[in-house]
Order: structure tokens, then C-alpha cells, then sequence
């Protein structure tokens, strides 16, 4: 009898629960126009393939040619421990901003010394990579106004 009630309580619920999902996304599809706000990024919005973050941890520990030195050799272990405090973490940044960020050193629009050098050989493939890596660590992001 308990074990009746309660199954018919749990069919109730779970009919219930179901019932809130198919209104909740039909409201998602209605308010929001291709994907919705949670929808997972099918490709990045600066024209990249889709990263990998294995091949991306790879070559951020190769040194680079313009400066013998690798992504982590600047900006520290997954990117959160920088040798210098006014270089920026990249840990869980996002992998977007990360990617737009090297294709404009590499384009020159975005110009620095040391990182200019280090994206210009870059692939696209490789600045996804790399994005994908640096975007899947632990964000440490902290703001920089005050330390340059
Ligand atoms: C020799 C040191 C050095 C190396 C090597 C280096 N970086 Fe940087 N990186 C910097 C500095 C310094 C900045 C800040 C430059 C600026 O102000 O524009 C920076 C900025 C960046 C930014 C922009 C971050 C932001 O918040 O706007 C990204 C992305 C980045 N580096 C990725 C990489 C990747 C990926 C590699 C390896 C391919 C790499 N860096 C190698 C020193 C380095």
C-alpha cells in the first residue's frame, strides 16, 4: 500500500517534472533567438575550428622561436602563475576572448613587444588549441588597472 503511494507520488512528480522542462525550453525558444543564452558554442564567434585542449596543453609548453620561450614559461603554470605581475593570467578566461586576443597580435592590430612575436606563427588551429587549454584551468583573473 506505502510502496503504491509512494510510486504513484514519484510518477506524479517525475510526469510533473517533465511537464516544467518541455514549458521552461519551449519559453528558452520563443525568448532567445538562434541557440539561447545556454546553448553550448557550436563554433567560436572569431571564426575558429573548434579547439582541443590536449594538443593546446602541448604548445603552451613549447618555446616559441621569437623568444625561446613557451606560453607557460610567461604566463605560468595553466596560465595563472605569471613570472612578471603585470603579465595577464589566462586561466579560465574565455577561450573567445583568448582566441580574438591572438589573432590580433598575430594580425598586428594588437601590438606588444613579446606577444606580437609569439602569435605570429600561429595557425588557427593552434590559437584554438591553445584557447581551448588556457579556458578549460582554474580562473585566477584578477584586474590589471592597478599594477600597470
Ligand atoms: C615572453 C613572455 C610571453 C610569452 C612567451 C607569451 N606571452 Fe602571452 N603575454 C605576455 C605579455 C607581457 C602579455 C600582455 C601584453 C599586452 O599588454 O598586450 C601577454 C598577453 C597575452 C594574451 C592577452 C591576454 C589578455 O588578457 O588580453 C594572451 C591571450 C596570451 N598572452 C597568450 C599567450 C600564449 C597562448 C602564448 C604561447 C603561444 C603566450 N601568450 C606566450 C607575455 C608572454
Amino acid at each position: 500500500m506505502t510502496n503504491k503511494t509512494n510510486t504513484v507520488k514519484i510518477s506524479a512528480a517525475a510526469l510533473l517534472a517533465v511537464i516544467i522542462v518541455a514549458a521552461c525550453s519551449g519559453g528558452e525558444e520563443a525568448g532567445h533567438t538562434a541557440g539561447g543564452a545556454n546553448a553550448a558554442p557550436v563554433s567560436s564567434s572569431a571564426g575558429l575550428p573548434s579547439g582541443r585542449i590536449g594538443p593546446g596543453e602541448e604548445l603552451a609548453a613549447v618555446k616559441g622561436e621569437a623568444t625561446g620561450q613557451s606560453c607557460i614559461d610567461c604566463h605560468g603554470s595553466e596560465g595563472n602563475a605569471p613570472i612578471d605581475d603585470t603579465y595577464p593570467k589566462l586561466g579560465g578566461q574565455y577561450a573567445d576572448y583568448l582566441g580574438h586576443a591572438l589573432q590580433q597580435y598575430r594580425s598586428g592590430e594588437r601590438d606588444h613587444a613579446l606577444m606580437s612575436n609569439q602569435a605570429k606563427g600561429l595557425t588557427d588551429q593552434q590559437i584554438a588549441d591553445l584557447s581551448a587549454y588556457f579556458a578549460s584551468r582554474e580562473s585566477q583573473l584578477r584586474d590589471l588597472h592597478k599594477v600597470h
